[in-house]
């Protein structure tokens, strides 16, 4: 059960509710002119200036609920390594494998067991400074649009409670997929479709002319930051030419770490946007990484940490 009526709300002229649970609600946190959070957060210490505040919209943290961290000491230890890293304000998405819930009701305990997790997770994260700001999402593994259909509606199905949803197909692709956009686009929803460059296509679909259709119906396509550098070569071997390739055809639109806590170390935001500005590819990056998502959350819901509360902007 979700614990909203302890939350105190940040209400701007400009901004969605921004929530924070812990202590007081926030006051004086200055009004921007365009909202992002997480260029609102102090940057790590030996952070290089010029680097923008990471947004990551993938990851696998709420601790113990899927194949991602499994204790809270975990998940705080990885979210930690991020805030290293630069990432301000990160959106945990644990798999919501829908297939598998073969009722209505197990598709809602299933939420809740995810949002318990989280809550226990955010309420450690509201003690620390070192952290980045916390939403919680869902990776929604829906091969097609009768069950996607089925979470849709549901209270908390979607990013940190905005109208996006990231999306996953199945590795191994089952036919086009292109139902499951139609139907979130059609329901007026944002659908991301996670790590592309990761799955096996059906003979007869190229890989890049699938992923310009799902665009062209709506979709946002979003990449593994390891696939750049390699990390799912010996899972998919196709995925790092496949991620370069899909940036030489302008086909990245975000990227996000797929963070599986300390099971799965290797991802890492800060070597992704290193490999991508070494093939001149910063301003790439930065959109991908940083205006992108960030710009996509404006409206989401994150616990903040003390560090969000106390400066918000400063320490340089
Ligand atoms: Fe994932």
């Amino acid at each position: 059960m979700q614990k909203s009526t302890a939350i105190g709300r940040i209400e701007t002229a400009v901004c969605g509710p921004w929530v924070q649970r812990h202590p007081e609600p926030i006051t004086g946190v200055p009004l921007l002119p365009r909202c992002r959070l997480a260029q609102q957060l102090p940057r790590s210490p030996g952070m290089p200036h010029d680097l923008p505040s990471f947004t990551d919209l993938h990851s696998h943290l709420v601790p113990d609920v899927d194949d991602g961290a499994r204790s809270v000491e975990e998940s705080l230890a990885s979210l930690a390594a991020l805030r290293s890293e630069g990432v301000g304000a990160l959106v945990t998405t644990p798999h919501l494998l829908v297939p598998r819930l073969t009722s209505e009701a197990a598709i809602d305990r299933e939420l809740a067991v995810h949002r318990e997790a989280f809550d226990e997770l955010a309420d450690a994260v509201g003690q620390r400074s070192d952290l980045p700001a916390l939403g919680l999402g869902q990776e929604i593994w829906a091969p097609d649009a009768a069950t996607l259909l089925r979470v849709l509606d549901r209270p908390g199905a979607g990013l940190a409670g905005t109208r996006w949803l990231l999306v996953e197909f199945g590795f191994e692709l089952q036919g086009t997929h292109e139902d499951v956009v139609r139907a979130a686009v059609a329901a007026g929803r944002g659908i991301i479709i996670a790590h592309p460059e990761r799955y096996s296509y059906l003979p007869g679909i190229e890989p890049l002319e699938q992923m310009r259709r799902w665009r062209g119906l709506g979709a946002l396509l979003q990449v593994n930051a390891g696939s750049f550098t390699g990390h799912y070569r010996n899972h998919t071997a196709g995925s790092e030419r496949l991620a370069w390739e899909m940036v030489a055809h302008g086909l990245v639109d975000l990227v996000a770490t797929d963070h599986h806590g300390a099971r799965r170390t290797g991802v890492s935001p800060l070597e992704a946007f290193g490999a991508l500005a070494a093939r001149g590819e910063r301003s790439l990056a930065e959109r991908v990484m940083a205006g992108a998502p960030s710009e996509m959350m404006r409206e989401a819901v994150f616990e903040l940490g003390r560090a969000g509360v106390r400066s918000p902007g400063g320490a340089g």
